[in-house]
């Protein structure tokens, strides 16, 4: 498929604002590999004629297929393993507490739900650890603006290439039970999580507040206008004192003043200022 420039810009531009993405510059690859049996499909010959068809008012769905075709899904279980010792040693310990409400953690681009079941993975050992501890709950909601990866988180459904990437033989055979050729997260581990489709360019107030917001490895692929925007709108559904984890690579002074950086041993929270 060859890529006119006009046409090149043009996706830029549409993906941009329907999901945040920027693609930036030599990214025809990029577009070609995730886009041509779409444009088979439909019988768009060129990224224009795609895109004509994306301007028509019912091409909903349509929509929504190359939204979820341009994402980055790439996750794995326990990602850079501090945010989840930080969840252990510093966080539930002070909100784990008899405070009468559920404590609510937010994964904000869940992706196949990785994530979602690591913090549940996490909360299950903090209380086999500490019985008695998080007796109000914990409900965990992930969130992704991708319907296919949204499937598989809800299904919990892994194939071992999938499970192999982070997680340990001990939780694997604690929190999965074997399906076929594959593995599925056990009903403790599901229990406490729901995901939902949320694009994060988007109002999202009404599902908050909450104590803790993942908002991991997903801004990077945004532009600095849009990383602002969503980081105040994430304060906004933060609790007082409220935590953020960002992806390690994905510093936030120059985007938010709303947060103050709490230092832990292997990594950095930040929390919302009082
Ligand atoms: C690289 S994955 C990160 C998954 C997980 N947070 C992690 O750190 O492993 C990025 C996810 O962000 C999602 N995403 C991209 N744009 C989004 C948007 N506008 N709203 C919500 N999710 C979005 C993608 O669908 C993808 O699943």
């Amino acid at each position: 498929m060859d890529i006119s420039t006009e046409d090149y810009e043009r996706f830029c531009r549409y993906l941009e604002s329907a999901s945040g993405i920027t693609l930036g510059a030599n990214k025809g690859y990029l577009i070609r590999s995730r886009l041509s049996r779409i444009m088979e499909e439909v019988n768009a010959p060129t990224l224009g004629a795609l895109l004509n068809l994306l301007d028509r008012s019912s091409s909903a769905s349509l929509k929504v297929r190359v939204i979820d075709a341009m994402t980055t899904n790439e996750t794995l279980w326990f990602r850079d393993e501090y945010p989840f010792e930080i969840l252990k040693d510093t966080i539930f310990p002070e909100i784990g507490g008899p405070r009468g409400l559920p404590v609510r953690i937010w994964s904000a681009a869940s992706s196949s739900g990785q994530e979602a079941y690591s913090v549940s993975m996490t909360v299950s050992e903090y209380q086999q650890a500490r019985p008695g501890t998080l007796s109000a709950g914990v409900q965990i909601l992930g969130t992704d603006i991708a319907p296919s990866v949204l499937r598989q988180a809800r299904e919990g459904v892994y194939d071992e290439l999938e499970i192999n990437r982070g997680l340990s033989a001990e939780r694997r055979s604690r929190f999965f039970t074997r399906d076929g050729a594959k593995l599925r997260v056990r009903e403790e581990l599901k229990a406490r999580v729901e995901f939902r489709e949320c694009n994060l360019l988007q109002a999202f107030s009404m599902l908050g507040p909450f104590d803790v917001v993942f908002c991991r490895n997903v801004l990077i692929y945004f532009s600095n206008d849009n990383k602002r925007d969503i980081l105040a709108r994430i304060a906004k559904t933060l609790k007082p004192k409220g935590y953020l984890f960002l992806g390690g690579s994905e510093p936030l002074a120059s985007y938010s003043q709303e947060f103050e950086m709490v230092r832990c041993p292997r990594g950095v929270v930040y929390r919302l200022r009082g």
